[in-house]
């Protein structure tokens, strides 16, 4: 038996391929590092949509209509809701959108965690949710969302980048959470939810924040090497490093990296808080190559997430949230892919437990 399922391969996509030995990332038969470079997030949605959902033309307005059609579930969050952690928060908000198959329910899922997110963001500090405007780009509208003020090009760029870069990621656990409902043929908002509910585990999508509480606890430059040394010798992992499946480099932290770099340009980023970062990720890559000689451990793609989510103004409880804004559309496009084409998923189990006694 193989718990963890690693090495088993449960499903044929024409998503995505997660190439770990090469260090690339490809969506749809383009590369990562190209799409970042290329593609607003509503053009990943069509990329991945398309051939699983009847995609309007003008997929911009569509999304954006969407965002203006759920906001009205904001209104419904009560003191309860809005006092649940952002990402329970936004399950329970969901939970509130009807299941169905068809391209209607699909944007309104991709609307909704950029809706809601900033929503509650807002409710749990005492202020009105903004309502939506859909003649915006999606990352512009959701930072508008959460500030009250449009951002510069920058800021909306650089949440446009992230979302591209983590919009869909090969089987991870909850993109076969998602498949696995899809394969009940239960509905796309079932699957979604699955997806979330998978995504929120700290194993997964939880890890950013403790990014940031490492920085944090380094303090400063010139402390990271020793800092580093005395967290290693305690046993302790450095966050934000080493992967799976990536041996050579993590293409999405690369992505990432040039996004943080853009947004400090632009003065979005405090110098000093670069800097210590910059200079943490150096004695890390430095120390681990010493200490663990036999592993490639380079960065992944939660440091410079943290730095980048930070800078765009998300406290680092609602992180997930924002992963889910971006992983939310391959959730869908997997559970369409699933629907229409797979079996339904039903493994084996191994009994361990007590046999019955037989009768004398
Ligand atoms: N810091 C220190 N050591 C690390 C490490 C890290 N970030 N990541 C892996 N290692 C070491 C382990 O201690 C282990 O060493 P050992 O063989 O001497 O015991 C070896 O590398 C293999 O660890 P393992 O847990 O089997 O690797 P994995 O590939 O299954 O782990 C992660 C992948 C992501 C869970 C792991 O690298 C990690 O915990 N990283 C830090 C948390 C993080 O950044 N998570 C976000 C991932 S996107």
């Amino acid at each position: 038996m193989n718990s963890g399922l690693e090495d088993v391969i449960a499903a044929e996509t024409v998503l995505s391929d997660v190439d770990g030995a090469n260090g690339r990332l490809v969506i749809r038969g383009i590369s990562l590092d190209e799409l970042v470079t290329t593609s607003s997030y509503e053009e990943m949605v069509g990329l991945l949509f398309d051939g699983f959902l009847t995609v309007s033309h003008d997929l911009p307005r569509a999304l954006g209509d969407a965002r203006v059609e759920v906001f009205g579930h904001a209104a419904t969050a009560d003191a309860e809701l809005v006092a649940l952690s952002p990402v329970d928060g936004l399950r329970a908000l969901m939970a509130r959108l009807g299941d169905g198959e068809d391209i209607g329910t699909a944007l309104r899922l991709v609307a909704a965690p950029a809706v809601f997110t900033p929503a509650l963001l807002r409710l749990r500090l005492g202020l009105e949710p903004i309502a939506p405007d859909f003649s915006l780009g999606h990352a512009q509208d959701t930072l508008r969302m959460l500030t009250g003020t449009i951002p510069t090009k920058e800021q909306a760029s650089a949440l446009n980048r992230y979302l591209v870069t983590v919009v869909d990621h090969g089987l991870n656990a909850s993109t076969f959470a998602a498949r696995v409902v899809a394969s009940t043929q239960a509905g796309l908002t079932s699957s979604v939810l699955a997806g979330l509910s998978a995504l929120k585990g700290p194993l997964h999508g939880g890890a950013p924040g403790p990014v940031l509480d490492m920085l944090d606890g380094v303090g400063t430059l010139q402390d990271a090497p020793a800092w580093l040394d005395d967290a290693l010798a305690r046993g302790e992992r450095l966050m934000g490093f080493g992967h799976r499946v990536y041996r050579v480099r993590d293409p999405r932290a690369d992505a990432l990296k040039g996004a943080v770099r853009m947004l400090s340009a632009s003065g979005a980023i405090e110098p000093g808080r670069l800097a210590l970062a910059e200079a943490v990720e150096q004695a890390a890559l430095d120390l681990l190559k010493r200490k663990k000689p036999d592993r490639p451990l380079e960065t992944n793609v939660e440091f410079y997430t943290a730095l980048l989510l930070e800078a765009l103004g998300f406290p680092r409880d609602a992180f997930t949230c924002v992963f889910a804004m971006g992983r939310v559309s391959g959730w869908i496009a997997h559970a369409r892919e699933q629907a229409l084409g797979g079996r339904l998923i039903r493994p084996k189990s191994v009994y361990v437990g007590p046999v019955p006694k037989v009768a004398a």
